[in-house]
């Protein structure tokens, strides 16, 4: 995923190129391995890029400044067709004297067909990418037509796959024209400029008045207007809205990282995620969720489709959903849905988690889904993102924006929103267990207190993550709903300190993994709450001292009062006591502090960990 930003303004002066570099600071987590900027000046088109964080383009603009204008493209790149070089870099020219400049986000899938069609016409390229295919195909047409807008249309409709594009052209001062398919693209309307963004970040500074572009979209902005047209050229108009959140939410908030303030927003993404989702009568309302209650009622499967964190929330809602509306519940990793041949029918109901809506293995398997004939339902943190657009009906995470790239407080949104979702589900059903939304309502309604109680106790847990800087590798156990956790917890170190991390049911430790317990080998145990049922606390307990009679450092998560694990822990982190199937929205908080406190340990970039960008929308 790549960050997108354009500007128009009425003064030929260094805003343009101001504005646009600040949103590609504010856009950097969607991808940083290259940057780069074009404007239109008085002699023409003038650009600079370079490989690497945007530093290094900021270095190049410093040692090289730009002349003023008014009107400039900018894009931080997430590497998909060609390595992250200079010469890879956005944006691409196009046209006669390559007065043509254009960025992109996606993949362009025909790309392979059009560049041997523009080499047979002699075209030279500079790039192995498919987004200089975009710029040369653009810039011909531009040539022949004369209209910028009139040659995007062309170009739109001959390219396959998901782009959103920006391009701007010498003859055309004050005027950037975008396009969409698959890929978000979003107006930020000013006084007497306009802007465009591959999310609100790229000019939240400026402006909160927003207009979303629908699928299949072109828009071409000047200081004073917006035009919307559908590849087709007819009229068309973007969704208006205002933004709700200021620059401030995209910033740190005094944190030292992005995830370390979103850890601590956790209490309100759960608490938020929770709002308005009942009436007076404390019974569950979704009036977003667009499928008729009758087909609700009719769901006899439930798919779970997700990838990383998203899919460890949705392991932990199987337990719930089933336990509450006698459901089978299905988890499936979404890239490996998308070529399963997965059983699926009119009463499946699919159910995408994504916290950035733009993760392109769970596109494809909502449209997979949506093929096959299911209801699809989006679990998404990014309103107007791709995901819920495909989607059938949306429950949206009210997490904010999540900036690290390692995913926190969305766990917990994604969840909260589950848990409201099954118990919907449950209340429209009359199940047995209906009787329980109510209660369960009650005590979600509970457990933003109880994180932040337990965020205000983590000391020892960062003194861990300080001493055990070294480790080369942590094993992570759980039962249950404990056991997503372990995994999620797993996952965690891995992107964060890179270290060998591995998350197993606490079950399965006999059947082969127990041979991985070495003397000093530190392994989490994260143990249910003893109130839970089947003596699965028991269980959890034996299998801490079986690993701790093999010489492991157990590092026990368990619950306020629970005496049971202290013979065989090493260390206790206590956790508040709570239902047992609320337990992961307090037992992953001491695992995420462990990460985040280990990777700075080590020195490593917290926010932005290498190889990872914030949504992945390549397949
Ligand atoms: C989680 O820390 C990772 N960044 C990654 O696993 C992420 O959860 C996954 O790529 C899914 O992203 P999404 O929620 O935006 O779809």
């Amino acid at each position: 995923m790549c960050g997108i930003v354009g500007y128009v303004g009425r003064t030929m002066d260094d805003t343009a190129l101001d504005v646009v570099m600040e949103g590609l600071t504010r856009l950097e987590y969607r991808g940083y391995d290259s940057a780069g900027v074009a404007l239109v000046t008085d002699d023409g088109i003038d650009a600079e890029k370079r490989s690497g964080k945007l530093e290094n383009l900021r270095a190049a603009l410093a040692a090289r400044p730009l002349p003023t204008s008014r009107t400039a493209i900018g894009h931080t790149r997430w590497a998909t067709h060609g390595g992250p070089t200079d010469g890879n870099a956005h944006p691409h020219r196009g046209g006669e004297g390559d007065r043509l400049a254009l960025i992109h986000n996606g993949i362009i899938e025909n790309f392979h067909v059009l560049k041997k069609e523009l080499v047979e016409e002699g075209v030279e390229f500079r790039s192995e990418t498919d987004t200089e295919v975009a710029a040369k195909l653009l810039g011909r047409e531009y040539d022949r037509l004369g209209d910028l807008t009139k040659a995007m249309q062309v170009v739109v409709n001959r390219l396959e796959g998901a782009f959103t594009l920006l391009a701007v052209h010498a003859d055309s001062p004050g005027t950037v024209v975008g396009a969409r398919r698959n890929s978000p693209l979003v107006v930020g309307l000013g006084d007497g400029e306009n802007y465009l963004g591959s999310d609100v970040a790229a000019f939240i500074g400026h402006t909160r008045q927003a207009v979303e572009l629908g699928q299949d979209q072109i828009v071409t902005i000047t200081p004073d207007r917006h035009e919307v047209i559908g590849f087709d050229g007819a009229p068309a108009e973007g969704r208006a809205y205002e933004v709700t959140w200021d620059a401030a939410a995209a910033e740190k908030g005094g944190y030292p990282t992005f995830m370390e303030k979103e850890i601590h927003e956790q209490p309100h993404a759960v608490a938020d995620t929770l709002l308005g989702r009942t009436d007076e009568s404390g019974r569950l309302v979704l009036d977003e969720v667009r499928i008729s209650e009758e087909q609700l009622r009719g769901v006899d499967r439930i798919i779970i489709v997700a990838c990383g964190t998203a899919a460890y929330a949705g392991m932990v809602a199987k337990y719930a959903v089933e336990h509450w509306t006698r459901i089978p519940v299905e988890v499936s990793l979404a890239h490996e849905f998308r070529y399963c041949d997965p059983i699926v029918d009119g009463t499946t109901l699919v159910v995408s988690i994504s916290q950035s809506g733009e993760t392109m293995d769970t596109l494809m398997a909502v449209k997979h889904a949506s093929d096959l004939g299911a209801m699809t339902l989006s679990v998404c943190n990014t309103h107007g993102s791709t995901i819920p657009r495909e989607s059938d009906a949306v429950l949206y995470t009210h997490a904010g924006p999540e900036i690290a790239v390692a995913s926190t407080k969305a766990f917990l949104a994604q969840i909260t929103a589950c848990y409201i979702l099954g118990l919907y589900l449950a209340q429209l059903r009359g199940e047995t267990y209906a009787d329980d939304a109510k209660s369960v309502m009650a005590e979600l309604q509970g457990i933003p207190a109880k994180i932040e109680d337990l965020l205000g106790r983590m000391d020892r847990v960062v003194e861990m993550a300080n001493f055990m800087a070294d480790t080369r590798s942590v094993l992570f156990l759980g039962r249950n709903v404990g056991y997503p956790v372990a995994m999620e917890g797993a996952l965690k170190l891995k992107e964060l300190a890179y270290i060998h991390a591995e998350g197993f049911a606490a079950g399965e430790l006999k059947h082969g993994p127990i041979a991985l317990i070495d003397a000093g080998q530190p392994v989490f145990i994260v143990v249910p709450s003893p109130d839970t049922p089947h003596e699965l606390h028991k269980k959890v307990v034996s299998n801490i001292q079986e690993i701790r009679a093999r010489g492991a450092r157990t590092i026990v998560i368990a619950h306020d009062g629970d005496e049971d694990v202290e013979p065989y822990a090493n260390e206790v982190i206590r956790i508040p006591r709570c239902s047992p199937m609320l337990a992961p929205l307090l037992a992953v908080v001491p695992l995420q502090i462990f990460a985040l406190h280990l990777s700075t340990a080590k020195g490593l970039d917290v926010d932005q960990p290498r190889n990872l960008a914030k949504s992945v929308t390549v397949e």
